[in-house]
């Protein structure tokens, strides 16, 4: 191994590369990741936990962003200097009596990963992305969206000199919202008349053959800010694992984020035991879901179909490999959910005064399929990941409460009433007459 902390390392075959390398595949065509040399970890910062556990509520750069307070089981190699930071990461962990009895699981967190500055998780990722690409001198970053990725990149790319964000969306298929931030930070825009699979197969193409800098979740370094969630979550819980992640699935590179910083933190000794993980699709676009069903034995391809959770509207999820190690690894179980069940469960939340988007809501209807068979059991402690704000999706919500879903059962519709000007008809209305 180099003096570097960190190589690149085939998930197949094992070949190593620098990390310093640009590069998203080993020669053999499998993914790469970003392997530490563990035992160097642990021999140069012992007692990790305490290190971590002293930055808690930092106002120092690094160290008040929730990704680089991990920062050597993240990026040990990376030079402070080139770090790009808003800060991003401590977001809230919500646990209410409310959300309990909503979600019947007395031991339920929601981590809320909305609460990051683009609105979702991929600031976690974008924040190593960016830094690296920053460390390489890159002076093009690229990458294919459903929307938040997109956000991410561009608003990171705005941060550095010199750096142009280069972002491939699959035309009218993502929320007004997501294509703002994407626009206002200044990144060139590419609307493609394809879907999220048609943009990442293009974004391959362009990124092999120009230096171009590709910032998708199958470059690794990404992979390794996203690792945070998990960490933050633990650390939250006063370093206590729990039983349970729960979190929505479209290209797997999140859930692989997961499932690696879990696997490192226990080998460093950081936490004491491992959780078990539930990865949920939406059924019009479940390849995930499909190939557990044959038990990894094969991999599914779907033409993924229209669906409320258009952030995960994906059928040739990248990272299939080694999100499958992580359902194995983990004691995992995959599960899928209709669109009727993600929206009620996102209005459920957003009722309880947490407010999530479509793709949480996949990952919270997939909790109430897991209680409803006791695979999650009573007394388990349950932290679910909620990827993005409700606000990044805001035309969904409104559809869902004024009845223009017409196809769904909304159960918990709030529809505005319209009414005139006049107090006794807004007497009438909130029924104060009546006692009420
Ligand atoms: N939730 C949200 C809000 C997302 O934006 C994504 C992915 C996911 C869940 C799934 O995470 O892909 O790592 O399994 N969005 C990507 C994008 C594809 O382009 O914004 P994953």
């Amino acid at each position: 191994m180099s003096e570097k902390f960190s190589v690149l390392q085939c998930i197949r075959c094992g070949a190593t590369y620098e990390a310093t390398e640009v590069r998203y595949r080993c020669d053999c065509g499998d993914l790469l990741e970003v392997a530490h040399d563990l035992e160097r970890l642990r021999f140069a910062f012992p007692d990790m936990r305490k290190r971590f556990a002293a930055r808690a509520g930092s106002t120092q750069f690094p160290y008040a962003s929730g990704v680089w307070r991990f920062h050597e089981m993240i990026l040990p190699d990376l030079p402070m200097a080139d770090i790009v930071s808003k800060p991003e990461g401590n977001t809230n962990l919500y646990r209410t009596a409310k959300l309990s009895r909503a979600f019947q699981t007395d031991r339920l967190y929601l981590k809320h990963e909305g609460e990051n500055p683009t609105l979702s998780f991929k600031d976690r990722g974008m924040t190593t992305g960016v830094s690296w690409a920053k460390h390489l001198g890159m002076k093009i970053v690229a990458c294919a969206s459903t929307g938040d990725t997109s956000a991410a990149m561009a608003a990171y790319a705005a941060q550095v000199d010199d750096l142009r964000g280069v972002v491939f969306l699959p035309h009218n298929k993502i929320s007004p919202e997501q294509l703002a931030q994407a626009i206002a930070y200044g990144a060139v825009t590419l609307a493609l008349d394809t879907d999220f699979d048609g943009c990442m197969r293009l974004v391959q193409q362009v990124a092999e053959r120009y230096p171009i800098y590709l910032l998708n979740s199958m470059n690794s370094l990404r992979i390794e800010g996203q690792k945070s969630i998990g960490l933050e979550s633990i650390a939250q819980l006063g370093w206590r694992v729990p039983d349970w992640f729960v979190i929505p699935v479209g290209n797997a590179g999140n859930i692989s984020a997961l499932g690696k910083g879990l696997r490192e933190a226990y080998a460093l000794g950081v936490i004491d035991r491992l959780p078990r993980i539930a990865a949920i699709q939406a059924q019009a676009a479940d390849p995930f879901f499909r190939s557990y069903q044959t038990g990894f034995t094969e991999r599914i391809f779907v033409t993924a179909e229209p669906t409320l959770a258009s952030a995960i509207r994906i059928g040739a999820p990248v990272s299939h490999d080694k999100a499958a190690k992580v359902v194995a690894e983990f004691d995992g179980v995959v599960e899928e959910v209709t669109e009727a069940e993600l929206m009620d469960a996102k209005a459920l939340a957003d009722r309880c005064g947490v407010a999530v988007c479509p793709n949480s809501g996949v990952a919270l209807a997939g909790l109430r399929k897991l209680r409803a068979q006791k695979i999650i059991e009573d007394e388990q402690t349950v932290v679910a990941i909620m990827t993005a704000h409700g606000l990044k999706f805001s035309q969904v919500g409104v559809d869902y409460h004024t009845g223009a879903m017409s196809a769904l059962p909304p159960h918990h519709v709030n529809a505005p009433l319209v009414l005139p000007a006049d107090m006794a008809a807004i007497v009438d209305a909130l029924q104060l007459e009546n006692g009420r």
